[in-house]
């Protein structure tokens, strides 16, 4: 009797256990209870008719984990745009700000989610460098976000959390102040982890590899838009590293990946990285989670074809946590997919190149006769 007492209780305290830590998978439907896995959040997409909340991925697989020690230029990396201009943040000027923002989440979380590519906005702006979405050049109390050292902090502590990690930053440069990026950066202690502008490809070759890149701790690319500034403060000239497609409304007609007009065009060969923007001229957070599902990936294939069957090494959008399922992480894992091993998600790398091993030994015994070449392609066509 005792002992059948104790088993009921046991059950019923496992039931409220397995009930009590129940998290939901990708797709499943979802409330304010109901807590998604890590990784996803709840999200309904009304701009794509999806109303059922479910659960959608906000964090791309970690490709350098899944194919190890390629070069920098065989991944591809989540990249936010205007990553500083987070909804409903307050400009450190104290003053309201009328800036359009881009993305929902601080910097911080943003790496911590596998962001690897950040767009900052760079100014002059009350004797220091600051973070503004702006315009004319000109930065105003009501377009300042903070003083660009507060990110450059936050990207310093998570450099030095996550030994082998690299991040991207791509800065839109508005500075004029003489050495203002170098004082900044200096402040902020990132110098330490800088790549050198030396180090980078002029020709077309490929990247040193990540492995390199962690051990020399040459862990931060930094990239401006203002040419000038490769000779005088060793920071990249990014066109001349990075083919870049238009960026805006202009940039997101299906079909076509025209370079936007810094860039030289999208199938120059001397040119080793490739990124993507794909998010429209004026952001829309009710339509991103449309935006950055298939039409996504959609224009990852017109990309490939553009730069010459190259995939894109950065994926650029605005509210990258939205979307109808997978995703900007999921355009990530399956651009890393074909860059890494030819697969059609990074995700299936590992299993998809058995196979390839096992159907080559089988198609060997059948066919003796079938040439390498037929093998191939017969392998890699997917
Ligand atoms: C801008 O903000 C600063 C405080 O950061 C304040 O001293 C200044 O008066 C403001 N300027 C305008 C034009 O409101
Ligand atoms: C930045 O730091 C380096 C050493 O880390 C130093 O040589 C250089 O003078 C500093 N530059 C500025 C503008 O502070
Ligand atoms: C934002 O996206 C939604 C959904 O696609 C669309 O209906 C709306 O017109 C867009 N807003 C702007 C300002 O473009
Ligand atoms: C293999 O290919 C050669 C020509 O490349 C042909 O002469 C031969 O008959 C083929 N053998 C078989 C078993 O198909």
């Amino acid at each position: 009797m005792e002992g059948s007492n104790a088993f009921r209780l046991l059950f019923i305290g496992l039931g409220l256990f397995v009930a009590g830590c129940s998290s939901l998978k990708l797709g499943e439907t979802c409330s304010s209870g109901n807590v998604c896995d890590p990784g996803l959040r709840c999200e309904t997409c009304p701009a794509n008719g999806n109303t059922r909340p479910r659960c959608t991925r906000i964090q791309p697989l970690s490709p350098t984990s899944k194919v190890k020690g390629l070069p920098f230029n065989k991944y591809s990396w989540l990249t936010t745009h205007n990553s500083y201009a987070i909804t409903s943040s307050k400009s450190g000027t104290g003053s309201a700000l009328l800036s359009p923002t881009n993305q929902e989440d601080s910097v911080t979380s943003q790496l911590k989610n596998g962001v690897r590519g950040l767009m900052l906005d760079m100014y002059d702006f009350q004797n220091d460098i600051w973070l503004c979405h702006s315009f004319g050049g000109q930065c105003y109390n009501y377009t300042a976000f903070q003083p660009a050292i507060n990110v450059l902090k936050e990207i310093e502590a998570f450099l030095a959390a996550n030994p082998s990690e690299i991040v991207t930053i791509f800065i839109e440069d508005y500075v004029t102040s003489p050495m203002g990026l170098t004082k900044v950066f200096n402040a902020s202690n990132l110098n330490k982890y800088w790549f050198p502008v030396s180090k980078m490809p002029k020709s077309g070759e490929d990247w040193p590899t990540v492995d390199d890149m962690v051990q020399q701790n040459e862990r931060l690319v930094v990239f401006t838009s203002k040419s000038a500034k490769e000779a005088s403060e060793g920071i990249a000239y990014n066109w001349k590293y990075v083919l870049e497609n238009q960026y805006g409304n202009d940039g997101m007609k299906a079909g076509s990946c025209p370079n936007r007009a810094e860039s030289p065009p999208m199938n120059t060969a001397t040119v080793s990285l490739i990124l993507q923007n794909y998010f429209p001229t004026n952001p829309n957070e009710t339509g991103a989670c449309l935006d950055n599902s298939a039409p996504l990936i959609s224009m990852t294939n017109s990309c490939y074809e553009a730069a010459g069957k190259r995939w894109p090494n950065f994926i650029a959008v605005d509210f990258y946590q939205r979307s109808d399922g997978g995703g900007a992480p999921e355009a990530v894992d399956e651009v890393n997919g074909q860059l890494t091993c030819g697969c059609a998600n990074v995700a299936y790398c590992s299993v998809c190149h058995l196979c390839s091993i096992i159907t080559l030994l089988f198609l060997r015994l059948f066919f003796p006769n079938l040439s390498s070449f037929h093998v191939l392609l017969l392998n890699f066509q997917d």
